[in-house]
């Protein structure tokens, strides 16, 4: 069975409690919930980590185990060049990495405008709440399919 690695950068294991206004009042739990509940024939391994070089790592070892990735970098979408070259590490590799967003970050602080994640990813999904991850699980796994 594949697994679809499901990886969170810097902050968002605050969802529930961090500005509900902008990312809604669901948890990390809650959302591994709902993407477990639509995982058809896929195993869900969701993390999350504020750590830039632990991110990296779980890049590292999707790459050695072949795995696709959803990432949702954080506010790491903005300006970290080492996991962009570690995000890149993966689409090389054949395997897809679906760039994620809860909010959307254009329509947000000039700041967030910038992604130096997504020229490297296969594809972006943002502004849908939750529903940018399923939306990405459905994509990973019509092209697993
Ligand atoms: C975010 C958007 C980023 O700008 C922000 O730093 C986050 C969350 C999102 O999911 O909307 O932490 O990636």
């Amino acid at each position: 069975m594949t697994t679809v690695l499901v990886l969170n950068g810097p902050n968002l294991g605050r969802l529930g409690s961090r500005e509900p206004d902008v990312y809604g009042s669901g948890t990390l739990d809650d959302l591994r919930g709902l993407l477990e509940g639509e995982a058809s024939g896929l195993t869900i391994d969701l993390r999350q980590t504020d750590d830039e070089a632990t991110l990296i790592g779980w890049l590292h070892e999707a790459v050695d185990t072949g795995s696709p990735v959803i990432l949702n970098p954080a506010a790491f979408t903005h300006y970290s060049y080492a996991l962009r070259d570690a995000a890149a590490l993966v689409t090389k590799a054949g395997l897809l990495l679906v760039e994620v967003h809860i909010s959307n970050p254009h329509a947000r602080e000039e700041f967030r405008h910038t992604s130096v994640i997504s020229a490297v990813a296969t594809g972006v999904i943002a502004g849908f709440g939750f529903d940018s991850y399923l939306l990405a699980l459905d994509l990973v796994a019509r092209r697993l399919g």
